[in-house]
């Protein structure tokens, strides 16, 4: 009875499709502009209208996620252990887990199709470095903490070879692949500017501290899957070393971030547990809704994707 309520479809009649596309075409376009390194320019005012109106927009965008995973949320616990084992359970029975997306790129996606995923993963990536930075503004030590060994990892302990950024550019240029948001479906767009719109709201910092713990928590299922699919094609080591080191290291980033970020937050303001918890179903539930279109784009039957959807139970209270 419970599958219907992980069915990331509810938006995908024709009218809110094209609603949707235009919305985060645009708002993708503003945070470029807000983001852009530039001198200051000259009328403040209209700059400030301009960022007035894209902060309507994001709330409007979260608010809207927000009530779609409300009913998932209901039981969420406010302790810290029953919490932790709440949020952990997500990596088997939340949004988009065991999608036979990621199957198929393993063992059976040529390089066109694996050249398209790229691409929308790349356009649609909104730099978990800056993400973390922007969001351990004030944290109490111990996650603050944890969250500079993140940071810290992400930009390859000061090596830049060792950066993960600059790493997934060489996949995409090994893969001689242009990330190009005219060319990147929307839900890979929207999945950005979700990110985004939390880390960069101090209203949904708990949000945003929830989904990147998720991304942890759930990455090395997927993108271990990636790498077989790349190594498959021929994908030089070089060229495949972004995925292969999450597959690993996240899993050790998912630990540490349960333990030293979210376990921590809720013991000292139980009330947060809820935030956090929403944080991770919609950055999962906007997860769901890229796979979904990738398989539509690349012709992955239905079937499958069927069968795997039916298999999804929610994650209960503990
Ligand atoms: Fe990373
Ligand atoms: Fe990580």
């Amino acid at each position: 009875m419970h599958a219907k309520v992980f069915d990331t479809r509810d938006d995908a009649s024709d009218h809110p499709c094209r609603w949707a596309n235009a919305f985060h075409r645009d708002l993708m376009r503003r945070n470029h502009d807000r983001l852009r390194l530039a001198p200051p320019g000259d009328d403040w005012e209209a700059e400030l209208r301009a960022e007035s109106q894209l902060r309507r927009m994001e709330v409007g965008f979260v608010e809207a996620e927000r009530h779609a995973v409300a009913p998932w949320t209901r039981n969420v616990p406010t302790r810290a252990p029953a919490f932790l084992a709440w949020f952990e359970r997500l990596e088997q029975t939340g949004p988009g887990q065991g999608d036979p997306l990621f199957p198929w790129l393993a063992q059976e996606a040529d390089v066109t199709a694996m050249r398209w995923f790229i691409k929308q993963e790349a356009a649609g990536e909104a730099g978990f470095d800056d993400l973390v930075a922007l969001s351990q503004l004030r944290l109490p030590a111990g996650p603050k903490l944890e969250m500079a060994r993140n940071y810290w990892d992400e930009m390859g302990r000061g090596r830049l070879d060792g950066m993960h950024g600059p790493m997934l550019d060489r996949a995409v240029a090994e893969l001689d692949v242009v990330p190009d948001p005219d060319e990147t479906v929307w839900e890979s767009l929207a999945l950005a500017n979700l990110m985004l719109a939390m880390a960069g709201s101090r209203r949904y910092v708990y949000h945003a501290i929830g989904a990147l713990g998720v991304v942890e928590l759930t990455a090395p299922g997927r993108v271990s899957r990636v790498n077989e699919g790349l190594q498959r094609l021929g994908i030089s080591p070089t060229g495949r070393r972004y995925f292969q080191l999450h597959a690993g290291l996240d899993v050790r980033h998912s630990e540490a971030w349960n333990r030293e970020v979210l376990g921590p937050l809720v013991e000292r303001d139980p009330d947060c547990a809820v935030a956090l918890a929403e944080g991770a179903l919609m950055r999962m539930r906007a997860g769901a809704r890229c796979f979904e279109r990738y398989r539509a784009h690349l012709g992955i039957a239905a079937e499958r994707a069927i069968s795997v959807r039916e298999g999804r139970k929610l994650p209960v209270a503990a």
